[in-house]
């Protein structure tokens, strides 16, 4: 099973930024966890801060994959055309979050993304990405 996790802008900076919100770890260590602890999942993982980048990755990835995990960060709350491409495909999208949205700002409670995505995850830290990948293991 393919899986791939795409990341937004700012998620190369977990571990450094805002710790009160995102915790102390970084992506990387918690990726590299996480793969090891589902082997038999190819579970690769793509992050820009451009949105063009993200567009591009949902597109090249979207009709080959099993799922993608998803958590476009601030595009999130502003990005029409990352909403558009996560309609165009044909994989099915978890939309995840680290941070419960709707407990933040209120501009943080709306999404692009969530009208197309299959299911969306928010809220549970790190481990948010976990449930997520779990919901494609029958
Ligand atoms: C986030 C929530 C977004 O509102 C924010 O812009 C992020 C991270 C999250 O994972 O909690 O960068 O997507």
């Amino acid at each position: 099973m393919k899986i791939i996790i795409i990341n937004g802008p700012n998620l190369n900076l977990l571990g450094k930024r805002e710790k009160d919100i995102y915790g102390d770890l970084s992506f990387e260590e918690f990726y590299t966890t996480l793969k090891s602890k589902y082997p038999k999942i190819a579970l690769s993982y793509f992050q820009s801060n451009i949105e063009g980048e993200l567009i591009d990755k949902i597109q090249e990835v979207g009709f080959d994959h099993d799922g993608i995990l998803l958590n476009a960060a601030a595009y999130t709350h502003t990005s029409v055309g990352i909403g558009d491409a996560v309609k165009a495909i044909s994989a099915p999208v978890i939309e995840v979050h680290i941070s419960n949205t709707f407990a933040r700002e209120e501009f943080r409670h709306h999404s692009y993304i969530s009208s197309g995505a299959k299911g969306v995850i928010l809220g549970f830290g790190l481990q948010s990405y976990e449930l997520a990948l779990q919901s494609f293991l029958k």
